[in-house]
């Protein structure tokens, strides 16, 4: 069973020393500049029975974060052996969990601009459990598009989410699973997660600029493309091509390759998952919950999919 009163690893100016407690015992400063300013980052790390998973690659993306964010913080190195140490406290070794942290500028009294460097940045970290979407990678899940309001450092992994917070209620008050940001007649991103398109075989997205998060299953899934020589075009899906695209999904740390079957009500191909999100969600699953012959698994997809895209193997859903 999991601890009622979770263990979380904190550091602040009352606290220079990270060290793990009680999540009840944590105490944030209402200066804290991430409570006044959102002023930090953070990174959703995904652990696969008690396996973190691409944790280079979340570490990389910290550090450049920090580093457009100008915050110098020198205990991004200790992350792992910590996340693992919560999932363990926590019991979180048997199932799915997500590890969350965040950074702050730390706690000064109210300015815009930067405290002296002498503030010590604020660390935050804990360890959730988290239920698959299996229902929803199995049968596909309905999107709206919404104008992209947020700015143009979409690829900070910045606190301040709030744009993609009022986007994201928009959709579930449409009853759909999440919304897709359009900006300059161009698909950017989902509210948590990227988008990408299939048409006549070739996977499009939009390219990696300052008007997206640069997503770590993204940058999987461009890789699993490489591997299986599906062809891949990082022009952007314009809105007005959304009706014409053959197959849509979502891509995440929580969502994985998520099938999309509607936008805006209408209907994506023939309404349900498709081969290449198929093939690639499986390639995925060999990925994330790697069997001792998972690579000879992919380079089976690879000959499979490569004679029969439309074929049996490619359309039974992979079992998540
Ligand atoms: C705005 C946004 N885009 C894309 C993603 C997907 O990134 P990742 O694959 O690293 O989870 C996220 C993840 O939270 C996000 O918040």
């Amino acid at each position: 069973m999991r601890p009622p009163d979770p263990w979380v690893y904190f550091q602040s100016a009352d606290q220079p020393k990270r060290a793990v407690l009680r999540k009840s015992k944590v105490r944030v400063s209402p200066n804290d500049r991430g409570f006044m300013f959102a002023d930090g980052v953070y990174e959703v790390i995904r652990s696969y029975q008690g396996r973190l998973f691409l944790v280079p690659e979340h570490l990389a993306r910290l550090r450049r974060s920090l580093r457009s964010a100008r915050i110098q913080y020198a205990g991004v190195r200790e992350i792992p052996a910590e996340a693992r140490e919560l999932l363990r406290r926590n019991n979180l070794l048997d199932c799915d969990a997500t590890v969350y942290l965040h950074i702050t500028r730390g706690v000064y009294p109210r300015r815009h601009a930067f405290p002296p460097r002498s503030v010590l940045p604020t660390f935050y970290m804990e360890a959730n459990r988290f239920e698959p979407y299996r229902n929803e990678l199995t049968r596909g899940v309905r999107v709206i598009t919404v104008p992209d309001f947020r700015w143009s450092r979409c690829d900070i992994k910045s606190l301040a989410l709030l744009g993609n917070v009022l986007a994201r209620q928009e959709a579930v008050d449409k009853g759909a699973f999440e919304a897709i940001f359009v900006r300059d007649g161009l698909v950017t991103e989902g509210t948590h997660t990227n988008v990408f398109g299939v048409r006549n075989g070739r996977l499009v997205t939009h390219p990696r600029c300052g008007s997206i998060l640069g997503g770590i299953t993204r940058e999987l899934i461009i890789r699993l493309c490489r591997r299986l020589r599906i062809p891949l075009d990082e022009s952007g899906i314009r809105q007005d091509g959304l009706r014409s695209m053959d197959e849509l999904f979502l891509a995440g740390t929580t969502v994985e390759v998520m099938p999309i079957v509607r936008v805006d009500g209408r209907r994506v191909g023939t309404g349900k998952p498709g081969p290449t999100t198929l093939r690639l969600q499986r390639a995925f699953l060999a990925e994330s919950r790697p069997r001792p012959k998972s690579r000879h698994r992919i380079s089976t997809l690879r000959r499979k999919g490569t004679k029969n895209e439309h074929g049996q193997a490619a359309k039974s859903a992979p079992n998540w």
